[in-house]
């Protein structure tokens, strides 16, 4: 979480920082900040909230002298959101100045110190404590380069830092362990950020810093040290050219980039299968090569979190019926520390869009020390996961800069059903539903037909159930995974108490929620649950619920009859392909719920996007 960005080069650095902070905003906006250096001396520009309290006072001419700053958009960890909290974060003589992502989990036993030498401290973060450690360093160290590294080989934690002094003018320092940090190289600049996004319209070219690497950066020049020795690796970092453009990262006239993102899921199907199915007719395979030097795993263990795990959830179901095997899916946060038993012949498949998701990276690393064989199913190209994967599939959805993940799990879909028939072909090679292969390849345009239709429907049933008290979500099968991401949806951008359910579970306790204020949403697609979901359906009516039910058409065209106080009519499709419809249908309810509340739908209260800390 947190949002941090350097510049050094030749264009007025604080407005770039600002633009760059705009498209980091995503991952915390709690408060925001920036440091430049005019003058030989640093000027510290800060605000609590939103990144336009920030703009507001950057109106001085200075800002625009300043050819080297840094800047951060904040996700509170230590500390309320108060401006004094706010980074960028001084030494003790004001000489240095850090943004930092990520917690020193040492940090007390560092300012207890730190106090004893007779430093005072003006916020409550972890953050401070650092840049005033790399001060104390400096006092003694030959270099700016040995201090920065003697007060890092001290910090213990996770950290994305970068450090601005007028010692060095026009320099940047930048290291990184456990949270993530880019490098973007330029003609005659370099950038530091959190994610590509943040110097996007500047540079495709990104250098990925390794964890204990320490990069110096002056105009357009890049020098990378390991942190231990100090020894240089530069000879060993390579420019990776990204293939993502600006028009990925605005919103292209959208009202949100939820919106935008929900509308593009036509797009990322067909990215995602695009090079992924080969043959012709009954000879239409799936190709997954990333696979291919791999076992077939005697038992396959999901470990993510979020929406992530509710794609992973959704994936067990066909990975179990159509690969042929056993799947157990786990919360990262749990999974690190339960000591689960991972048999040498058994696979886990870590699943983040971000792939710098804390506890999902724990868990991947616990996996590989017990031995254990780990795929990765990410987004970000070179993010942490991805790199400390053994094997790393690319989801290819693009940048998701919305809060609330959409296309992710959309495209996490679509991977994991290709998964799980080349699994199926892989135990028995005739294997291979084509029926399934032709809905998959039809989804993206099908898709791309209904989603208007959806939204309209969404926008209607969300202005009449926006002010209940409460909703269940209720699926069965493949479903139930989809309940639970309904409800996750829900709860994140609307702020309306949700939870999603198995419906068979509802009437274990929680139905004694249902009245006439209360509603909920159950999916009653096309498959063999049917009967049972429209059965749930009557206990909630029963007790005078309200109820939106989720049908699908059948081949006659007809809906199938059921009672509700609404029912949502999607189109007759494959069972599998029925959850692509579905997905994109509680996406709109609750974007619209969120947008009819007059919510901030991209940013919702108390969330960040990469959730990198435990
Ligand atoms: O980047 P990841 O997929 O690892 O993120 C996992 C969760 O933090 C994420 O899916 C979160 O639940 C979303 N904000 C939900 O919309």
């Amino acid at each position: 979480m947190c949002g941090i960005i350097g510049y050094s080069g030749y264009r007025p650095a604080v407005p770039l920082l600002v633009e760059g902070l705009h498209r980091l905003e995503y991952r915390g906006y709690d408060s925001s900040g920036v440091a430049f250096d005019v003058l030989d001396r640093i000027n510290v520009i800060k605000a609590e909230g939103k990144l336009s309290n920030l703009e507001a006072k950057l109106d001085s001419e200075m800002t625009l002298l300043a050819t080297t700053g840094i800047g951060h958009t904040r996700w509170a960890t230590h500390g309320l959101p108060v401006e004094r909290n706010a980074h960028p974060h001084l030494s003790q003589d004001g000489a240095i100045a850090i943004v930092h992502n990520g917690i020193i989990e040492n940090f007390q036993q560092l300012k207890d110190e730190l106090t004893a030498k007779g430093h005072t401290f003006l916020s409550d973060t972890d953050t401070e404590v650092l840049a005033h450690l790399i001060g104390e360093e400096r006092l003694s160290a030959p270099t700016l380069l040995d201090a920065f590294a003697a007060a890092l080989r001290r910090a213990h934690g996770a950290y994305a830092v970068v450090l601005l002094s007028p010692e060095e003018h026009g320099v940047l320092y930048a290291a990184r362990m456990s949270a993530p940090l880019l490098l973007g190289v330029g003609a005659g600049e370099c950038f530091i950020g959190s994610d590509i996004p943040a110097f996007l319209p500047y540079t495709r070219d990104v250098v990925f810093l390794s964890d204990g690497e320490i990069v110096r950066v002056e105009n357009e020049s890049w020098e990378v040290f390991g942190l231990e020795s100090l020894e240089s690796r530069t000879s060993a970092k390579s420019v990776t050219r990204i293939a993502w453009d600006m028009h990925a990262a605005a919103k292209d006239g959208f009202k949100h980039f939820m919106l935008k993102e929900i509308m593009e899921q036509p797009r990322v199907i067909k990215d995602c299968l695009t090079g992924r199915l080969t043959g012709y007719g009954v000879d239409r395979r799936v190709s997954l090569p990333e696979l291919d030097g791999l076992p077939v795993p005697s038992r396959l263990h999901i470990v993510a979190c979020g929406t992530s795990y509710n794609a992973g959830l959704w994936g067990r179901q066909l990975i179990e019926r159509m690969g042929g095997i056993p799947v157990d899916v786990d919360i990262a946060s749990e999974f690190r520390y339960r000591d689960p038993i991972l048999r040498p012949d058994e696979m886990v498949l870590v699943i983040s869009q971000s792939g710098e998701t804390a506890d999902t990276l724990a868990a991947l690393q616990l996996a590989r020390g017990k031995g254990c064989r780990v795929i990765g199913l990410c987004n970000v190209v070179g993010s942490s996961i991805a790199r400390e994967s053994d094997v790393v599939l690319y989801t290819q959805a693009g940048p998701e800069i919305s809060v609330a993940s959409t296309k992710a799990m959309c495209s996490q879909m679509t991977l994991l059903a290709l998964i799980a028939l080349y699994f199926g072909q892989r135990r028995s090679p005739a294997v291979c539903d084509p029926s399934l292969l032709e809905a998959l390849e039809a989804l993206s345009g099908r898709l791309q037909e209904e989603l208007p239709l959806m939204n309209e429907r969404a926008k209607q049933l969300a202005e009449k159930f926006a002010r209940t008290r409460g909703f269940f979500y209720l699926g069965r099968g493949c479903c139930e995974a989809l309940a639970y991401e309904g409800a996750l949806k829900l709860k994140e951008i609307s702020y309306i108490h949700a939870e999603g359910y198995a419906a068979g579970e509802m009437k274990h306790g929680p139905i004694a929620l249902v009245d006439s204020d209360f509603s909920s949403f159950a999916l009653a697609l096309d498959d063999d649950l049917f009967p049972k979901v429209k059965s749930n359906i009557q206990e909630i009516l029963a007790r005078r619920g309200r109820v939106i039910a989720l049908v699908q058409r059948r081949g006659t065209g007809m809906a199938p009859r059921i009672e509700a106080e609404e029912v949502w009519e999607l189109p007759a499709s494959h069972p599998v392909a029925a959850g692509f419809l579905a997905l994109p249908a509680l996406q709109l309810f609750s974007y619209h719920v969120a947008d009819y509340l007059g919510n901030d739908v991209d940013q919702p209260r108390n969330l960040a996007k990469s959730v990198t800390v435990e």
